[in-house]
């Protein structure tokens, strides 16, 4: 790993934007009086904070008498409580809200659907009366490979109303990616579909489901759900229709009252090696955080309308598309296929439609609009969104104002958020109702999430200067473990500083105690002494008028140690040319220096990104040494970008 005791921190944003005062009035938080409370809460005696919260956020069919079982790195939260994730997401709201939309879908060829929490229920219910007719049962694995249509979430919470622990595949990994997982979980049962929309074309899933099971999973049985087909099975034992497994089952089934420690779901999720790491998440301490995170972070109102534009084969979309927003009660959009499908305007088309209030994406998303122009964003009434969300990435400043500027009409608060597939739950993040924002930072941890920034010997950093992002107590949402293999859970996460969660990230925190994110640590490349981190070089490149994206990686270099290697794509109407990568070398070292002048710019048509929009900068750092890639490539969204850098080797 890279030590960052000296990553040279240049960044400098002075820009700061207090929340609004019409939104802080009537925020959940309001002020950092408030915030501060809660933290001190927290403080003082976090037994009692968490436990507070845990039976404010829960239904509890059983209470719990221990708040927190912490024997390092071992957590169990609301130990003797019982309780059951559908409960809260559902039946505890149907004396309300029954009839309000609990999920308004839209496929990517236009297709719409409303979906009331009354109705929502009986489709659990049956669905997961069905799965009991398959013989599944609580603790029982089963996999889901769907794209983002309703039946993703009614497949989760079926799941859950059972006991049964979910493992959702993205729907656009392949059919290796699907059988390695699958095969990893012991998945007895799979819901998928014959295929989903994703730009103007098929996702073959059921091809990929058949590949898959060519070598040995143990799926004993396959439900398909009809989406763009004629409804026509694979021939075998193995296959059964969705519609003909729910038909006729009741549409009541009594809830599993699990422990609180029942594990919940299984998502795997890429480490710095080969294999993918299956995240294991247990069932009260994971709900009651991403119910509460959700209400607080997204300050989340009864008449809310909620569009996280994650897909459900994500943490995001299992915390912030399902469970989060329908413990609160909220309609929460789903939208099924590509953000410029069939024109750049979709995403603003549909905020419009449905009239969005909150919306919550991603910085890559977010840049690739802004290559676009204004012009797509124009064409639409965005009046109704009152607040913007970013996850995934650390958002660059020069995205953040277009995002707070063109989208949200300069009114809405910005919240850029922290947390990975392990947390479960947001980590860090502004409260819009009290946190004054800086562009580009997710400013404080939340209450009680003792995010600290450390050095290798465990020392806190000065203010600053850069260091390691550790979570040095337990919070409830915490992976309990890597599936199947409990030595690389403590080997991972809780190696580098004993009984401290380390997050594999770099950050940190400005003269105002601010916290800024600056990519995992395996990113932050030695220039010829000089440690930097690779998100700021982006940022910086990305600040050039002519930049739609960025990636920098480092090259082995025989002076230096390292040479800054950037890949660059242009926004539309400009040509890649020598000049142009003077102009740019030198507005990178205006911007941050010249030790952090690319040694090399290579323009790209595209950069190779994983499937939830993650530049692969592992790949990137073979094609930058000219190395031919061994990697697992599973997980690129499209081969053909690295195909085309490759080429342009020649
Ligand atoms: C990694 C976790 C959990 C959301 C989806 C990604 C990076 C995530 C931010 C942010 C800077 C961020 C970190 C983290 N990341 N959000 N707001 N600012 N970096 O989940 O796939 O588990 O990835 O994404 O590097 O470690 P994930």
């Amino acid at each position: 790993m890279a030590d960052t005791q000296e990553i040279v921190s240049v960044l400098t944003e002075s820009r700061v934007f207090p929340p609004p005062e019409q939104f802080s009035q009537r925020a959940h938080i309001r002020g950092m009086q408030d915030y501060q409370r809660l933290w001190d809460e927290a403080e003082k005696d976090p037994q009692k904070y968490w436990g507070e919260r845990a039976r404010e956020e829960l239904f509890w069919k059983e209470p719990f008498q221990t708040v927190l079982d912490w024997k390092p790195p071992h957590a169990r939260w609301f130990v003797e409580g019982k309780t059951n994730l559908t409960y809260n997401c559902l039946d505890r709201h149907l004396p309300r809200l029954k009839d309000k939309p609990a999920i308004l879908f839209e496929g990517e060829p236009g297709d719409r659907r409303s979906i009331t929490y009354g109705e929502l229920s009986q489709q659990v219910n049956r669905l997961a009366n069905g799965l009991k007719s398959l013989g599944v049962k609580k603790g029982d694995r089963v996999g889901i490979y769907l794209p983002m249509v309703p039946e993703a979430a009614v497949a989760m919470l079926a799941c859950a109303r059972l006991g049964a622990v979910h493992s959702v595949v993205f729907g656009g990994f392949s059919a290796e990616a699907l059988q390695e997982r699958m095969k990893d979980a012991g998945v007895k049962v799979l819901l998928t579909a014959d295929g989903g929309w994703r730009k103007g074309a098929v996702v073959p899933l059921m091809k990929n489901v058949e590949a898959a099971l060519t070598h040995a999973t143990g799926i004993e049985k396959v439900v398909v759900l009809t989406r763009t087909g004629d409804g026509k099975l694979p021939a075998g034992p193995k296959f059964l229709a969705w519609d003909a497994l729910v038909k006729g089952q009741s549409d009541t089934c009594e809830p599993e009252w699990v422990e609180s420690e029942h594990p919940l779901f299984i998502l795997y999720t890429s480490g710095s090696t080969g294999k993918p790491k299956g995240v294991l998440h247990s069932t009260a301490g994971y709900a009651m955080m991403a119910s509460l995170t959700t209400r607080w972070v997204f300050d989340l109102r009864e008449d809310d309308v909620y569009w996280c534009t994650a897909d459900v084969g994500w943490v995001t979309g299992h915390s912030y598309v399902v469970y989060g927003p329908l413990m609160n009660g909220v309609t929460t959009v789903l939208y099924e296929g590509a953000p410029t499908q069939p024109g750049p305007d979709r995403f603003w088309a549909i905020i419009e439609r449905y009239k969005v209030s909150i919306l919550y994406t991603a910085p890559t998303a977010i840049r690739a609009f802004m290559r676009l122009g204004d012009g797509p964003v124009k064409q639409h009434d965005l009046s109704s969104l009152r607040l913007l969300g970013s996850v995934g990435e650390p958002i660059n400043p020069e995205a953040w104002m277009w995002y707070r500027d063109v989208i949200g009409g300069g009114r809405c608060p910005v919240v850029d958020t922290w947390w990975q597939t392990e947390t479960g739950a947001i980590m860090i993040s502004p409260l819009p109702g009290a946190t004054p924002t800086k562009p580009g930072s997710a400013t404080f941890p939340l209450p009680g999430i003792h995010a600290e920034i450390l050095d290798r010997d465990g020392k806190r950093v000065p203010r600053g200067q850069g260091g390691l992002l550790f979570v040095t107590k337990p919070w409830p949402s915490m992976l309990r473990t890597v599936y199947g293999d409990p030595e690389r859970y403590v080997k991972t996460y809780f190696s580098e500083l004993p009984g401290m969660y380390f997050t594999g990230d770099g950050a940190r925190t400005d003269a105002d105690g601010y916290v800024w994110l600056m990519g995992r640590v395996d990113d932050v490349v030695n220039v010829a002494g000089h440690r930097l981190g690779t998100a700021e070089v982006e940022s910086a490149l990305v600040a050039h008028a002519k930049v739609a994206e960025a990636a920098v990686v480092g090259r082995p270099d025989d002076l230096k140690g390292t040479a800054l290697v950037a890949f660059v794509t242009l926004k539309h109407g400009n040509a890649p040319s020598d000049a142009l990568k003077k102009e740019l070398a030198a507005h990178v070292a205006k911007e941050i220096g010249a030790i952090a002048r690319p040694d090399e710019i290579r323009f790209a048509e595209g950069l190779p990104k994983t499937r939830s929009g993650k530049i692969m900068r592992r790949l990137l750092r073979d094609v930058a040494a000219g190395n031919h890639s061994t990697q697992d490539t599973t997980t690129l969204e499209d081969l053909n970008v690295l195909a085309a850098l490759r080429q342009n080797d020649e």
